[in-house]
């Protein structure tokens, strides 16, 4: 089948360095992989493009790009799923990751946030004998995380970290989780307390859900986001302004089916705390004269109710 691949060229050896798109036109067997096209590519067309491979069977996690606008692994993505009738393929680097040229990214950042979660195990004795011994159960519920295969595809691919590069990252964070649920490790409450802060840590997560939709072995490093924080509540580090709003906004659909937009900054923030309170209303004014702050006056709505029931059904 034929097809045409737009991909983002890039030369670090280029004074202007600017990126540039070029196009080929690839002839390929119908059951060839995205990877097999840009292998052709260079092969065949043109042995000045860069790409980063290994395995070739999604196993080694080096050849994440983003193909039409998503992260995935190219060795992965059939050419027939994705252009059916040989529609434009558009190939990019990875995202929020420095090219280093062509579709090849500095994992730097990446492999910097996994060191910041400390990912191995400090358990607290050695054994005298043998190994540690973990329960079944134990381990197959660190299944998901442990199937991470360090592409990168979420942290290119995570809304938080286009605009705010000191967030730790769906990775790191899903690596921390495997960790602070391991029975064998004896930091749990220290790790716990340093992925709690307020700069970078798992409260900066929108939920976006992008890292999920994109990560090829179903880590699903959002769930596991959300996991951190629930243990982290559960052991009472509810300290910071994430689980302060967390909790205000639990609190507020439990008593009234709603959440109160107004009040639920001031409570995260602390009501007494003048100096997030006044940072707090420089955009509250701008919202304000633009007339689209919420309103203080807490409207009814015909679903309160049902909302309040399912959430005591939840919590149930
Ligand atoms: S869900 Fe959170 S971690 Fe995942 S991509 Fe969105 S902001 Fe990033
Ligand atoms: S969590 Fe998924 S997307 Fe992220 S690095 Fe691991 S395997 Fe890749
Ligand atoms: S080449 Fe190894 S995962 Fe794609």
């Amino acid at each position: 089948m034929n097809v045409n691949l737009k991909i983002k060229r890039f030369d670090p050896t280029d004074s202007s360095k600017n990126s540039w798109w070029q196009e080929y036109d690839v002839d390929i067997h119908k059951d060839s992989t995205v990877l097999d096209a840009l292998i052709h590519v260079r092969e065949y067309e043109d042995t000045s493009l860069a790409l980063r491979c290994a395995c070739r069977a999604s196993i080694c996690g080096s050849c994440g790009m983003k193909v039409n606008g998503s992260a995935k692994l190219v060795c992965k993505t059939r050419v027939v799923e994705i252009a059916p009738n040989s529609e434009q393929i558009v190939v990019e680097p990875m995202g929020n990751q420095p090219v280093i040229k062509d579709l090849v990214v500095s994992l730097d950042t990446f492999f910097n946030q996994i060191k910041r979660v400390k990912p191995y195990l400090q358990p607290d004795h050695i054994p005298e004998t043998g190994e540690y011994i973990a329960s079944n159960e134990s381990m197959e519920n660190l299944l998901t995380a442990m199937n991470c295969i360090m592409c990168g595809c979420c942290v290119s691919d995570c809304t938080v970290l286009e605009v705010d590069d000191n967030f730790i990252g769906p990775a790191a964070l899903a690596k921390a989780w495997r960790f602070v649920d391991d029975p064998r490790d004896s930091k749990k409450i220290d790790r716990l307390k340093d992925l709690n802060d307020e700069d970078g840590g798992f409260w900066d997560c929108t939920r976006c859900m992008q890292c999920v939709e994109v990560c090829p072995k179903g880590v699903d490093p959002m769930d596991r986001i959300m996991e951190l924080r629930d243990i982290a509540l559960t052991n009472g580090l509810d300290n910071t302004y994430g689980a302060k709003h967390a909790k205000a906004a639990s609190n507020h659909i439990e008593h009234s089916g709603r959440i109160d937009e107004f009040r639920l900054p001031l409570e995260s923030k602390g009501i007494f705390n003048i100096k997030e309170i006044v940072k707090l209303m420089l955009p509250g004014l701008r919202f304000a004269l633009k007339k689209r702050a919420p309103s203080p006056i807490h409207f009814k709505n015909p679903n309160q109710k049902f909302v309040k029931n399912l959430f005591k059904k939840v919590e149930k």
